[in-house]
This record gives structure tokens, sequence and C-alpha cells, in this order.
């Protein structure tokens, strides 16, 4: 992966410790949900990367759905206003969901979806969130089920963008704003 404009800075975490972080949580995840059918539905863009992983390491009957929502836009900090893009094919009444993220920042994406999801009358709903920004919350929003926590550093690969480039890294890498 050729970074051109010299951008990318040093690893965060690894494509190797990622798929031993996703595998584990694959296999907590169909612990905790033996004998039920739930439904993932990953938050586009971001999510698609750690949404497809994830869900072949789930061993259970999973379905698949997704959101798109914005936030960022192009920048690297948040607008504050979430926006549905794209809304969800399969109704979710009576459905176990599983929410999944690949970062929660300031939280408010996350605040905004589970309020949106909930009003829709799942049975249960829960959060699986790859990365966690310490200490950035500005929403009491609590992931049920986190990959890595990660200082707070603008990271960008595996599904995370700046200004849509670095999505398809296969690690996790610190985004240096100034050259
Ligand atoms: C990013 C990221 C999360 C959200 C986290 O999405 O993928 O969905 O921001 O930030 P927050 O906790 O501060 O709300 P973004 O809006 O950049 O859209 P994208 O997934 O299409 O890149
Ligand atoms: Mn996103
Ligand atoms: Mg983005």
């Amino acid at each position: 992966w050729r970074d051109e404009d010299g951008h990318l800075g040093e690893v965060v975490v690894s494509a190797e410790r990622i798929a031993e972080r996703v595998a584990e949580l694959g296999k907590t995840i169909t612990q905790d949900y033996q004998g039920l059918s739930p439904l993932l539905i990953g938050v586009l863009k971001g999510a698609f990367v750690f949404m497809t992983d994830l869900a072949r390491e789930i061993n259970l009957p999973v379905s698949v759905d997704f959101m798109a929502v914005s936030s960022y836009g192009d920048a690297t900090k948040t607008s504050g206003v979430v926006r549905i893009i794209k809304d969800l094919d399969i109704d979710l009444v009576d459905r176990d969901v599983i929410l999944v993220e690949d970062i929660i920042e300031s939280g408010l994406t996350l605040r905004y979806l589970l309020h949106n999801l909930r009003s829709r009358n799942p049975r249960t709903l829960k959060v699986c969130t790859l990365l966690l920004k310490e200490g950035e919350q500005r929403e009491l929003v609590t992931p049920d089920y986190v990959g890595f926590s990660i200082p707070r550093e603008f990271v960008v690969g595996y599904g995370l963008d700046v200004a849509e480039k670095y999505r398809n890294l296969s690690y996790i890498a610190r985004y240096r704003e100034t050259l």
C-alpha cells in the first residue's frame, strides 16, 4: 500500500492483532447468542471491513443488514449532525440486533443510532465496535463488545477513512494531519 501523500503514521493495530481479536469477539458472540439468530447491522461505510470479518467468525445463522450514516464528511472532526443515507431493509421487531461499528469517538453516531433502532422494537439490542477512543465520548455510551481501546489520535485503515481514502488498509494506522 503506497502512501503517496505521506500522511500515514505508525501502525496502531496490526492485521495479525485485528484477526486474532475479531476471532475472539466472534467466539464470545457465538456463546452469548446460543440458540438465536442474531441480526448484524453494519454502519456504513466504516464498518464494512470489520463486519465481513466478524460475521465469518460467528458460528450461528446470522442475518446481515446495513445502514449508512455520516457525520464526519471529509473532515477529521465530527460535524455533530448525523444523517441517514441508507436505511435498513429488514424489520427489527423481536430480532436480536447487534450494531456493528468500526469506531466510537464522540459517541454521537452511536447515540443517534441506538435511539433510532430502539424505536423499531428489537427483542435485544447490543453494540459491537472494533475501536473505542479513550476519553473522547461526549455521550455516555457503553458498547457491549469492544475490540481495542485506542488513544485519542486520528486513525485510518480497516474501514476507517479520511476523505474516503485508506479504507482498504488491512491494519489500523495513525493519520498525521500535518506533514
Ligand atoms: C465515523 C465512524 C463512526 C463514527 C464515529 O463515521 O465510522 O461511524 O464516525 O464517530 P462518533 O463516535 O464521533 O460519532 P463517518 O461519519 O466518518 O462515516 P463513514 O463510516 O462513512 O466514514
Ligand atoms: Mn462510520
Ligand atoms: Mg469517515
